[in-house]
């Protein structure tokens, strides 16, 4: 553990079946106002929404609906959401679906009394957030982010082309508490569950694959990895699967509470090449993520070598007899690339609505960042080039 590193999570995670049972105990920690922040139609179509409406009315809640949270959650929804926390004088958000809508609580807790310009100030020059900020509790239905117990937002502004993540403080952004029950995700569809499911793959590779020293997380993170690889199997056989969904939960929680992360320089580049994809493209963050990843990781695996060759031996179980290791690692590459394929995932991104005139521009506007190595623009244009 070369790296010192301090680590706190304050989220109270209610995992199971009957998750929800707590929500009550939970509300009673907060004063009377509530404003409710959820997607489109999935918790009204599962039977959530009303299930919620009922818990809080018993509460004795005032409460405040802000609806039509868009996947990759918009720059306008937050100021919407930051206006009506003031008006209310919310004491607490409920944030009910994935990602994308406990992204977009966090970001709206932040602006709401944020003076000056939020996105300037959070976004724009990843400023401390030093003003009040409102309670956030989450009910997940989606798995895939770990939005659920960390304190990640990731914003999309579409008036300047930019889908911009950042980590706010954990101590007032991370939810307070969150509601877990792996049945909510029987109703996603396929191609969202195995975006999730590639995110979180994605998540545990961007920490892996860095430093050389073999630490506690190293290990910690592929015993993630084999756990998602076997539940996915079995999820992508029979989707209400309960225990392959809820080891699919469990480990997307895990991927990013940053516990796996301590000590370890990370990557995170195939994450920044895919925010700009999807301020282009509006594609699901995890399909993009699966398009990025190996002509990435191709790029990059002879500067990591020995984490590469440990890659395909642990988690792909490739017999090194008689290779040398750079054929070891690139056959470990080639059985994530596999393993895509057999998610039904698309290869290119011209499935994903890119065109070949978008690609100068996303490769500019790509934050740059990486562990073993660092891409400049024309490497990042190369990548994207070998992915269209
Ligand atoms: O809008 P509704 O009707 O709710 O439908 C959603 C949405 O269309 C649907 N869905 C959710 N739960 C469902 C369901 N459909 C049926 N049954 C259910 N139980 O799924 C669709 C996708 O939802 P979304 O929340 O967008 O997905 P996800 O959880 O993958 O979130 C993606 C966003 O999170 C950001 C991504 O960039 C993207 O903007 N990320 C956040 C991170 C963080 N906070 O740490 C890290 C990640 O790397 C990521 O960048
Ligand atoms: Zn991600």
């Amino acid at each position: 553990m070369n790296i010192d590193f301090t680590y706190e999570n304050p989220t109270r995670i209610h995992f199971g079946k009957t998750a929800l049972d707590h929500l009550s105990e939970e509300l009673s920690n907060y004063g009377k106002n509530v404003l409710l922040v959820y997607g489109k139609a999935s918790i009204k179509k599962i039977g959530l929404y009303d299930e919620v409406i009922s818990i809080l009315k018993k509460a004795g809640k005032n409460v405040v609906e802000l609806e039509g949270i868009k996947p990759n959650p918009t720059y306008n929804q937050v100021v919407e959401g930051a206006r009506l926390v003031r008006e209310q004088h919310t004491d607490l958000i409920l944030a009910v679906g994935g990602g994308s809508v406990i992204d977009c609580a966090k970001a709206i807790s932040a602006a709401a009394y944020c003076s000056g310009d939020p996105w300037v100030r959070y976004w724009g020059n990843m400023e401390y957030v030093d003003n009040e900020v409102v309670p956030i509790g989450a009910i997940l239905t989606m798995t895939g982010t770990g939005s659920e117990m960390n304190s990640g937002s990731v914003i999309t502004n579409e008036d300047k082309m930019l889908k911009i993540g950042r980590v706010f403080p954990m101590h007032n952004l991370a939810p307070r508490f969150a509601i877990l029950n792996p049945e909510y995700t029987y109703t996603v569809p396929k191609y969202q569950m195995v975006s999730g499911i590639f995110d979180i793959f994605s998540h545990l590779m961007e920490q892996y694959f860095s430093g050389d020293d073999d630490c506690v997380s190293d290990y910690l993170l592929e015993g993630d990895m084999l756990a998602l690889i076997n539940a996915t199997r079995a999820a992508l056989k029979d989707p209400r699967d309960y225990e392959a969904r809820s080891n699919i939960a469990w480990c997307s929680t895990t991927a990013l509470c940053k516990l796996l992360a301590v000590s370890k320089e990370q990557d995170w580049m195939v994450h920044m090449i895919e925010h700009q994809l999807g301020a282009y493209t509006d594609c699901a963050h995890g399909i993009g993520l699966a398009i990025i990843s190996v002509p990435y990781y191709k790029h990059i695996y002879s500067y990591g070598l020995h984490r590469f060759v440990r890659f395909a031996k642990t988690i792909w179980h490739v017999d090194p007899t008689g290779k040398t290791d750079e054929e070891i690692a690139l056959e470990g590459i080639e059985c994530l690339s596999n393993f895509i394929a057999e998610m039904g995932i698309p290869q290119h991104l011209r499935d994903v609505g890119a065109t070949e005139e978008m690609l100068p521009k996303i490769a500019k506007s790509t934050i740059k960042c990486g562990s073993y190595y660092i891409c400049d623009t024309p490497g990042v244009l190369q990548i994207l080039k070998e992915a269209f």
